[in-house]
């Protein structure tokens, strides 16, 4: 049978005070359902449905690949799981329960919560452990001989039952059936108003069905997210894990605490990350780099042996064995092909640099193709816009650019030209031609003497 999720996920994240719904808030850079809906996934689930209420549009138009059901008032998890009755009608054998605002679940976990859950043949299982500070959580309450009662939110517990440090994670395995004939037996007579899932705990084992505890010794893992503290903290630990993960790979990363890679980051063995460093989404990094320190790279793609220091990317890519920085700003679109160097104080937009080149000190370069072992003099400003059009230069293989020159686009400069220092070129320039286009110079003899009297 196909293992179906049902993943809570309307909630209004009242504590969060945000106007974006609680589980898009990102975690690792990317939102927390997603990586809830990614360990579900991984540790074999095949069907997903996500009840979505509060911010529904919103969240359904950034995740995709799963089934919504909706729940239009939010009249607790009970009721959330209730929504998705219709879209499992005739479905039998286990359902997974999760929630949307715990994203440090990993699919190891679960995998072996759904083997238990199969192997004790329970109705239900819920996934617990040992929370240092448990405030706010449904507390495990189990009867003498050890095995679970009841569950009991934080707000309707006792003084003695808010001792209790077991806590519920939010996370069930249940007999479909069993589950939605206890649902139609839950109420809302509680402290906040709310129809609870937790309460088709007491419910199934008042019938005399087996209800059980899968406690894990790693409380991180079922931390739930409601405040933007907790947020900090989840992304403290995944951060964290990413690193390790990095680490455990053959990536050297100086100061984990200070480096910053987002969960979906490649890199290769034997590069090194230095600190104050910013790795984000859909960014890929080779083998034997240097990265740091104070990089950010956003959706960049990085060949092997590149150093870079001080740099801001995005949308871009570099080739094999470049040297990059400090303080260059690359911008979409650009590809920096083998043995480039560029920096200092040097952005490149939307162009292509050929193998070789050197952009050494203080160019912008935008919306240029350019050819192979190009020398580019300092100062040199492509003119790529005229206040209403954008343009492209075109410069071709072994061109040499003067310092502080002006290439006023659309303009080509062809194999083996050269630029006087200080030129603003808006004419072509044919193979290996040098091109001078500014004024003579004049030198006036004994001026000084002149001006003194
Ligand atoms: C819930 C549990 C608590 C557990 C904790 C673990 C209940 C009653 N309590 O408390 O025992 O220790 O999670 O983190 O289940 N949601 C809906 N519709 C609703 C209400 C909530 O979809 O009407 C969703 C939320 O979006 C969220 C999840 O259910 O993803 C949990 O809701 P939340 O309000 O965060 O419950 P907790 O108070 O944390
Ligand atoms: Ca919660």
């Amino acid at each position: 049978m196909k293992l179906t999720t049902i993943i809570l996920a309307a909630g209004k994240g009242t504590r969060m005070k945000s106007n974006l719904p609680k589980v898009l808030h990102k975690v690792c850079g990317r939102p927390m359902l997603e990586h809830v809906i990614d360990a579900a996934r991984n540790a074999g689930s095949e069907r997903e449905i996500v009840v979505i209420g509060s911010g529904a549009d919103e969240v359904e138009k950034s995740i995709t690949d799963v089934e919504f059901a909706l729940q239009a008032e939010q009249l607790g998890t009970g009721h959330a799981v209730k929504m998705a009755k219709d879209k499992i009608n005739d479905m039998e054998g286990t359902v997974m329960i999760l929630c949307g605002d715990t994203p440090l679940v990993s699919a190891d976990l679960l995998e072996k919560f759904i083997e238990n859950h199969e192997q004790t043949k329970a109705t239900a299982t819920v996934l617990t452990a040992m929370m240092p500070d448990a405030t706010g959580y449904g507390r495990i309450v189990r009867n003498q001989s050890g095995s679970v009662d009841k569950i009991v939110e934080h707000k309707d517990a006792t003084e003695e039952e808010l001792q209790i440090h077991e806590v519920n994670s939010g996370m069930y395995c249940f007999d479909v059936k069993a589950l939605f004939d206890a649902l139609e037996k839950v109420t809302n007579d509680n402290a906040q108003g709310e129809y609870y899932l937790t309460d088709v705990l007491g419910i199934i084992r008042e019938q005399g069905l087996l209800i059980n505890a899968f406690v894990t010794n790693a409380f991180t893992q079922i931390l739930g997210i409601n405040s933007r503290y907790q947020l900090a903290t989840a992304e403290r630990i995944l951060r964290q894990r990413k690193n390790i993960e990095l680490m455990d790979s053959g990536v050297t990363i100086l100061d984990p605490d200070s480096t910053f890679i987002d969960y979906d980051v490649e890199i290769g063995r034997d590069s090194t990350i230095l600190p104050f460093t910013y790795l984000e989404t859909g960014t890929k990094i080779g083998e034997n780099c240097s990265i740091g320190p104070n990089c950010r790279l956003q959706n960049t793609k990085i060949g092997n042996n590149v150093t870079m220091q001080f740099v801001y990317s995005h949308d871009a890519e570099v080739d094999d064995d470049v040297v990059i920085g400090p303080y260059v700003h690359l911008r979409p679109g650009t590809k920096i092909n083998k043995k480039v160097k560029i920096g200092n104080f040097v952005e490149v937009k939307n162009s292509n640099i050929g193998e070789g080149s050197k952009l050494p000190h203080l160019q912008y370069i935008g919306d240029t193709d350019m050819g192979t072992n190009v020398n580019v003099g300092c100062g040199t400003v492509t003119c790529n816009y005229d206040g209403k059009k954008k343009y492209r230069t075109t410069i071709g293989d072994n061109v040499f650019v003067g310092c502080n020159t002006n290439l006023v686009a659309p303009v080509t400069v062809n194999n083996g030209a050269y630029i006087a220092a200080g030129s603003t070129i808006n004419q072509d320039i044919p193979e290996n031609n040098l091109a001078i286009a500014r004024s003579r110079q004049v030198n006036k003899p004994a001026w000084k003497d002149r001006r003194q009297q």
